[in-house]
Order: structure tokens, then C-alpha cells, then sequence
């Protein structure tokens, strides 16, 4: 079982009494013209904040009337009627693209269980919400915060868009999943990736590999983001080539990493790794399909890690040594950080930090006498 480390919460696993999952009663709301008149303007004027509408609405007034959209606990689009009932117990989760992650990528698959089996024991229902696009993230806001569900679990972060930066100012509760590392206003769940990228190169230094390649994510996302700059300082201290040759950019796809690793392998003799340190483990099934295409071996010629021991790591041929998230306890904490936020948003906020930890199967052994990887 992976080790939780908390920074700034109490016991994210502390048990469901009842009063927890049955008693908690909406906050008392307000209507627009309330908020209207607590900053002396229009509703209309409010309406255009909270709908991100309203160009020549000043700086100063968007923010006097979000300071009061969150002092007065205004939900847009919930009617007094609503407002005087209790909370909706759903929870949103906002997973983007999810039509297609949710089959391909079973990172979202595992994380998704954990959170439906914690609401579920908590007696909330979840609510998905998949826009197809991160862009159509921002432009969905409202559907988002108009008072459907209780509070939103964001899962992932694209650094581009500032989804977060918007639910923070409507005063919406919310916890981000994946992402929002460094932003001390978002609660948040993460992997210690630099710890994670650790055990993965000290295991291939220890089967004797210095040449050691690396397939990276997309660098918009935070994870991504960390394990990269995890494996450059650590090749760096820990003295294996620290070959820039050695790194090639891409995303968390099965593609990518063929592509990737065909183009790692495509090198001239002496700048070819005879290991390559995965960002994800879609990235490494890619290398099994290149190194397949290349008629090498593995383990025998190639070494290969990934990272998030997804379903699929340990049926593919041979399985994949990788690093374990706990996927499922990272979508049942958020759940848990989620309901606290939703009983007080002026809580303190909760950034969890989960220790992950290496799986060693067949896809590692030791670095080859003869590099058949080298032509
Ligand atoms: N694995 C796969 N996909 C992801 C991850 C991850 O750790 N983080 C964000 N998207």
C-alpha cells in the first residue's frame, strides 16, 4: 500500500460517519439582485461578470462584484426555490475528453473508480462533465458553477487554461486532481513525481545502465512538467549521460512513444540508451510496439519503465516494470477533500501529495554485454 503524505490536512481516509455523508445543508444563498446592490451596480453588470461577459465592465468592478459573489455565496442560474433547498449531493467531475480517455488512457479509468466508489459510500451521486476540449472547459464554466452539483473535482490541468483561476473567483468548491502543483489557492491531490522518477533511474543504474533515455508528456501538463525535470536533474546528479540526444518530447500516448522511441533508437552507435525512462505507461507500450518493429528484445536488448502501472502494465509481453500512483486512493481522497471544501470553503487548503512507488516486472534487466542496440 502506498504511503500518504499530508501537507496541511487532516486524515483525507478518515472514515464516512453519517453525519458526514447525510448532514450537509446548502449555505444560504442569494439572488443577483442581492449581489447588485451589496456593489451599487446592475444586475446586468453582475450577470456580465459572472458570465465572463462584459468587456467594458472596469477591473475594479468585476472585482468588487466577485468579492461579493463569494461573500454572498451567489450561484448563478439557481432559483430562490433551489437556493433554500439542500445541497444537490452530486459531485462534478470535469474530465476533458473524457468520450476517448476514459476507453484509451485507463489512468482516468482507475482514478474515476476511486471517486465513484468514495461518493457512492458518501451517498453523492457523481456528475460527468465532458467537454471535448480544454478550451471548451472555460467556455462551460457556467454550467459548472449554475448550481447542478456541489462542487467540482477538476481532473488534470492544463497550464493554458486558468479553469481553476475562474472557480476560485466565483467561490465555487473544487479540488484538482493531477494538476494545480504549485498554486497554494487550489486544493489538489498529487504524485511526488521527482521521488517516482528516482526509484525508476536508480533501478536502471542499479542493473548497470547509464545511457538511459527519456520519452517525455506533453509539457502543459504539471506531471509531465515533473517528470521531466525530475529525470534532468537526476541523470545530472546521479551520474548517468546526461545527453540532451537522450530526451525526446512528446504526450501520453501509445504513439508517441513509438514514434519517440523509434527516433531514441535511430541514433548513431555510441548516442543510442540501452534503457528509456517512460512518462506514462502508454508512452512505454509504445516502446514495445518500436522496439517490436526493430526486431529488439526485451528486456534482453532494451530496457523499459513507465510510470502509473495502469490495468494493461502487467498483461503486456514481457509486463511493464513501472511506478505505481494509487490511482484510486488519489480519486477517493479528492473526494474526501471535495466534501470538506463543499462543508467549508474558508477551510484550509488541503494539498496531498501520495508517495508512489516501483513495480518491477519483466520489461527491465541488466544493461546488455553486447549492445545489440547499437548498429
Ligand atoms: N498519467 C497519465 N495521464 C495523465 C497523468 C498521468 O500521470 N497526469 C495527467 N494526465
Amino acid at each position: 500500500m502506498s504511503e500518504i503524505e499530508c501537507i496541511s490536512t487532516e486524515d483525507a481516509a478518515a472514515p464516512i460517519t453519517p453525519e458526514r455523508a447525510r448532514g450537509r445543508r446548502a449555505r444560504t444563498g442569494c439572488s443577483i439582485a442581492d449581489v447588485a446592490r451589496a456593489c451599487g451596480v446592475s444586475a446586468m453588470t453582475v450577470s456580465n461578470v459572472v458570465n465572463n461577459r462584459g468587456a467594458e465592465v472596469s477591473l475594479q468592478t468585476r472585482e468588487r462584484v466577485l468579492q461579493a459573489v463569494r461573500s454572498l455565496n451567489y450561484r448563478p442560474g439557481v432559483n430562490a426555490v433551489q437556493r433554500r433547498r439542500t445541497l444537490t449531493h452530486a459531485l462534478g467531475v470535469i474530465f476533458p475528453d473524457a468520450g476517448n480517455e476514459l476507453t484509451e488512457n485507463l489512468y482516468f479509468a482507475a482514478v474515476l473508480s476511486g471517486i465513484v466508489t468514495r461518493a457512492t459510500a458518501h451517498e453523492q451521486v457523481v456528475s460527468l462533465f465532458a467537454p471535448e476540449l480544454w478550451s471548451d472547459v472555460f467556455a462551460s464554466l457556467r454550467k459548472y458553477t449554475d448550481g447542478r452539483c456541489d462542487g467540482l473535482i477538476v481532473v488534470t490541468s492544463n497550464r493554458e487554461i486558468d479553469i481553476l483561476g475562474a472557480l476560485i473567483e466565483r467561490g465555487v468548491p473544487f479540488v484538482c486532481l493531477s494538476g494545480a502543483h504549485e498554486n497554494p489557492q487550489a486544493p489538489s491531490i498529487t504524485v511526488d513525481n521527482t521521488y517516482g522518477v528516482e526509484q525508476a533511474v536508480r533501478h536502471l543504474l542499479d542493473l548497470g545502465h547509464t545511457r538511459i533515455g527519456n520519452l517525455q508528456g506533453l509539457q502543459l501538463a504539471d506531471d509531465a512538467v515533473e517528470r521531466s525535470a525530475a529525470f534532468k536533474s537526476l541523470t545530472e546528479s546521479l551520474g548517468c549521460d546526461a545527453d540532451p540526444r537522450l530526451v525526446v518530447n512528446g504526450s501520453f500516448t501509445r504513439s508517441s512513444g513509438c514514434a519517440g522511441a523509434l527516433s531514441l533508437l535511430d541514433q548513431d552507435a555510441s548516442s543510442r540508451p540501452t534503457a528509456i525512462v517512460c512518462a506514462n505507461d502508454r508512452i512505454a507500450i509504445g516502446v514495445l510496439d518500436a522496439a517490436r518493429q526493430l526486431g529488439l528484445r526485451v528486456p534482453d536488448d532494451l530496457s523499459i519503465v513507465g510510470f502509473d502501472d495502469i490495468l494493461t502494465a502487467e498483461i503486456t509481453e514481457p509486463g511493464l516494470t513501472t511506478v505505481r500512483q494509487p490511482l484510486k486512493q488519489m480519486g477517493s481522497a479528492a473526494v474526501d477533500i471535495l466534501l470538506e471544501r463543499i462543508d467549508d470553503l474558508n477551510g484550509p487548503v488541503q494539498k496531498l501529495v501520495m508517495r508512489p512507488e516501483l513495480i518491477v516486472r519483466g520489461s527491465t534487466a541488466r544493461k546488455p554485454s553486447i549492445n545489440r542496440t547499437k548498429g
